[in-house]
């Protein structure tokens, strides 16, 4: 009897954690997160694509709830390898879209308040499956904002929409690698929409 009483709690849980697991996470049956192609991406977007918005937008960050009405600058996600092999995609705000969407190599210098937000997905190879990341965002100051950053300023939101703690530094230490490009680093190439 006790063994029986066991056994049901126990399917009850796994019954609500499969639950809460299958709100946002998708299917990824993959080794590596490269391998995956432009089909495979495709359809973990269409699986993902509501819930991370929604996820985001939940705490009313004023960029994860207009983000998704602004450019998109990929035709879809891509991994680039930085920003922990995660799938990318970028948005540009009204201020930005137009420099961005060049994706200049010289000379670039974005206008202050250019915002750039982009959306990752995180891949599980081990559980073979797709789950939001972090939204990651870009501000650009006005001059004089952030004089060790290129006036940029970084931030980071969770998928549930909490902001998280990260450092300046972490961030534009990389960043500051595309320096001629205003410290952006762009989608990759084969996924750049163009202007
Ligand atoms: C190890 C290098 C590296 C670090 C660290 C890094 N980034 Fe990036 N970031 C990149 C690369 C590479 C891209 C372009 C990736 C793509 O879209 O395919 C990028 C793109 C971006 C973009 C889109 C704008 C652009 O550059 O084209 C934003 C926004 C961004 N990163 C924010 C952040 C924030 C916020 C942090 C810190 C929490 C951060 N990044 C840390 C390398 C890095």
């Amino acid at each position: 009897m006790k063994r029986q009483l066991f056994a049901a709690a126990t399917l009850a849980i796994s019954v609500m954690l499969g639950h809460s697991a299958a709100a946002s996470t998708c299917k990824a049956d993959v080794e590596d997160p490269f391998d995956l192609d432009a089909a495979a991406i495709n359809e973990i977007y269409t699986c993902l694509s509501d819930k991370m918005a929604e996820g985001y937008a939940k705490d009313g960050n004023e960029v994860a709830t207009a983000y998704r009405d602004w450019t998109v600058t990929g035709t879809r996600p891509a991994v680039q390898g930085a920003h922990g092999s995660r799938l990318l995609l970028t948005f540009a705000n009204d201020v930005a879209a137009e420099q961005y969407l060049k994706f200049a190599t010289e000379g670039v210098d974005m206008p202050a308040g250019s915002v750039l937000a982009k959306e990752s997905i995180t891949i599980s190879t081990k559980k073979k499956t797709a789950r939001p990341g972090p939204l990651f965002i870009m501000t650009k100051g006005e001059e004089g904002a952030a004089p060790d950053a290129g006036d940029w300023i970084y931030s980071a939101l969770m998928p549930n929409g909490k902001p998280m703690k990260i450092k300046q530094s972490f961030c534009h230490d990389c960043h500051v690698s595309w320096e001629a490009q205003d410290m952006l680093a762009y989608p990759v190439e084969e996924v750049r929409v163009s202007n």
